[in-house]
């Protein structure tokens, strides 16, 4: 039997509570992101009235609920299981938001697939994730689990991702749907506060947000997740719109969408559905097929029905959608095949090297003005201080999938492991979130002794990801006591004091970054965190992460991003009169993009031929890159365009590319980037893609800094 027929079959004979089965999602006892709503789902997995669970690991469990499905149920159908694979599952990789400021497409997607591999040998076919919100707001605790803040960059890491976790065959046993998330724009909540209200223009929505998903789903992304938040009064869950207008008929997009936790009963928090069963016929109706958590589709939509709100025809294309995405996983042909065979010690420790490089590689070094990094190696002892220098759990970051709760190596064991040799003593100092100060004196007494101190602040993993928005992002609890104290005896002693900075955002903390002798921002880099803090302090990796959002000086700066439009009165601090602060510049501590490394890379020479080009032809850009710093590193090139004139004001800057050099003491080399004509098209008036002839300027360098940019102009002809 063929795969349509086989599911239209099925359809045929199964009765109302077996299709709204089909599109319920519940938690099978366990709960990550909120209370078990659904209780005990044996006797419906039986009864077939449960098609989907979710939080649900170890291939034994999922098996035993596989057999319920497939041997005891009526008409045997497989269930399909979900969960938050968001940066490793096992084995903890960095932060997404970290893991983005490699600028490395081929890293991202090697995680993902590691990430799924570890997974599907857990029993999980679905991963709720990537996590593809563009986010302008540190306040935002979420900005972490995505890209950063840039649409381009969003793009290029939601192909990745979706190449890693559905692999090239979507049935074979380490492959897992995934799941694009939170569709869309809810990066821009109100005031940055999580569960917001989002009122974004059309054009805000086409050219900033849209993009990554619409990456994902041309990379084949075969779900995605609507979210939470509405768009000017339009929750996701039901907003017809952008789910059957954008999704389904403009980007042709046929696979499944599965709400967030609960999503469809907020409808009526929202104000927009009275009871239940409006609240499910109106997520229906919008095209959301699987009901993650609400239950609102086996309660709401059979009285929906009577009502005639909906009807049967829109539950069997829910229907469809589900059992079809079933059947590319192979779980009809063998619902156990993820979970068959365990994992090796071999390639349990070979994803640990891996998690380790990507690790180190994702560390932004934001200072190290007198080059007191790499330390010395005549360095005979060290004081580590800091409540965030021995704390594994924190090391993890807010997804820590089905990650133990220890073995995430700290920064004091990865010192202590790569230096032997060295006396290292350990001070945390004060709690990360307490106001107990009692400790700070036998901390900074560390000084004495030591001649060098490292000193480990931040965030916990739990002040990020979801739920978790701050209204002030400086150290929290008493961490500035004890940093204070330690920077003005370490000075007094002249010994150097390195930050390492652990936080879901950027922390803004200048009296910090200036007062240190060096800072790392180490986000929260995954089960290898320490040993990646001591393969940079050491020198044995030279650090190359940039930081994938702008790094604002002040508060009052937030939203802040590279991609502004110049506005009528661009800033001119001689003219009063122009878009500007009173008191801090409109420019970030450190742009996006910035990260130093142990090279010192000299960019020059900014070559794009042809100077004309139509919307056809492919310009190429060349830059060279010198190194010439004692220590070899890695270079990353970012390419901006400028579009001056246009019928639509456009950014001062936006992204069209970027590119990494290795390049080993006093080497050259040549960065060669092609730039189709057609990515220079932008939205016009009426929001349709145009190409219009004039110049633009083409901008290279290693930041969203323009002061550091190379700039050639190219004319583009009709
Ligand atoms: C989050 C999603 C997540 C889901 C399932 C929700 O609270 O917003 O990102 O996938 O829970 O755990």
């Amino acid at each position: 039997m063929s795969a349509l027929s086989q599911i239209e079959s099925l359809i045929g004979e199964m009765t109302l509570p077996e299709k709204l089965g089909q599109l319920t999602m519940t938690a099978a006892g366990y709960a990550v992101t909120g209370p078990i709503i659904a209780g005990d789902s044996t006797e419906a997995i039986k009864a077939g009235t449960i098609g989907n669970l979710l939080n649900m690991v170890g291939a034994e469990h999922v098996h035993e609920m596989q057999r319920l499905a497939v041997e005891e149920s009526r008409l045997h159908i497989p269930l399909l299981i979900g969960y938050d694979v968001v940066h490793g599952h096992r084995t903890v990789f960095p932060v997404p938001l970290a893991e983005a400021g490699l600028f490395d497409p081929r890293v991202w997607e090697l995680t993902a697939r590691e990430a799924a591999t570890e997974a599907a040998a857990d029993g999980i076919a679905m991963a709720f994730a990537p996590m593809l919100d563009v986010a302008r707001d540190p306040r935002w605790g979420r900005g972490i689990e995505g890209p950063g803040e840039d649409p381009f960059v969003g793009a290029r890491f939601a192909e990745a991702k979706v190449r890693g976790f559905q692999g090239r065959d979507l049935s074979a046993p380490d492959a897992i749907a995934s799941v694009a998330k939170h569709y869309c724009a809810y990066g821009a909540v109100t005031a940055g506060r999580d569960y917001g209200s989002v009122d974004v223009s059309e054009r805000a929505l086409r050219e900033i947000y849209l993009p990554p998903f619409e990456a994902a789903i041309a990379a084949g992304a075969v779900s995605v997740m609507p979210a939470f938040t509405d768009i000017a009064g339009v929750p996701m869950t039901a907003n017809v719109r952008m789910l059957q207008g954008w999704l389904r008929e403009r980007l042709k997009f046929s696979g499944v969408i599965v709400t967030d936790y609960n999503a469809i009963a907020e409808l009526m928090r929202h104000g927009i559905a009275a009871d239940l069963p409006e609240a499910a016929a109106l997520a229906l109706a919008a095209g959301v097929d699987i009901d993650m958590m609400s239950d609102a589709y086996r309660r709401g939509l059979p009285i929906a029905l009577e009502r005639g709100l909906v009807n049967i025809a829109q539950v069997d294309a829910a229907v469809r959608r589900v059992l079809a995405l079933k059947l590319r996983l192979g779980l009809f042909a063998d619902p156990y095949r993820r979970g068959a065979t365990s994992e090796t010690a071999v390639t349990l420790a070979a994803r640990r090297r891996l998690a380790r490089e990507v690790a180190s590689r994702a560390i932004v070094m934001l200072t190290n003005p007198g080059d007191v990094l790499p330390l010395s190696a005549a360095l005979n002892s060290l004081a580590v201080i800091g409540p965030l220098a021995d704390s594994s759990i924190d090391m993890r970051g807010p997804w820590w999938g089905a990650s133990a709760e220890v073995g995430h190596v700290t920064v004091l064991e990865g010192l202590r492991a790569s230096l032997p040799g060295l006396s290292i003593q350990y001070s945390a100092g004060v709690a990360i979130d307490s106001v107990d100060v009692s400790g700070i004196d036998a901390a900074v007494d560390l000084c004495r002794t030591a001649q060098a101190v490292i000193l480990c602040v931040g965030e916990s993993a739990a002040m990020s990801g979801e739920a978790a928005c701050r209204a002030h992002l400086d150290l929290p609890g008493r961490q500035r006591d004890l940093c204070e104290a330690v920077l003005k005896r370490a000075k007094s002693h002249r010994i150097p004091v390195i930050v390492v900075l652990f936080s879901g955002r950027p922390l803004i903390v200048p009296w910090l970054t200036e007062g240190a002798d060096a800072v790392l921002a180490a986000w929260f880099l995954g089960s290898e965190a320490g040993n990646a803090v001591a393969d940079i302090v050491t020198g044995r990796i030279s650090p190359g992460g940039r930081t994938a959002v702008s790094w604002p000086r002040a508060l009052g700066q937030v939203p802040i991003y590279f991609g502004d439009r110049p506005g009528g009165r661009p800033e001119n601090p001689k003219d009063r009169y122009t878009s500007q602060y009173l008191d801090v510049p409109n420019s970030p501590q450190f742009p996006f993009g910035h990260g130093l490394t142990y090279g010192r890379f000299r960019l020059a020479n900014l070559r794009v031929t042809p100077d004309r080009a139509g919307e056809g032809d492919t310009i190429e850009v060349r830059v060279d890159v010198a190194n010439e710093g004692a220590r070899s590193a890695e270079e990353t090139v970012f390419l901006f365009s400028h579009d001056k004139v246009a019928s639509v004001s456009r950014p001062v800057l936006e992204l069209k590319g970027f590119a990494k050099i290795a390049l080993a003491p006093s080497e050259n080399g040549t960065v060669t980037m092609r730039l189709p004509a057609v990515a220079l098209r932008f939205l016009g008036i009426d929001l349709e893609p145009v190409f219009e002839p004039g110049e633009v300027e083409i901008l290279v360098g290693p930041c969203a800094d323009r002061s550091q940019l190379l700039v050639a102009t190219i004319n583009l002809t009709p």
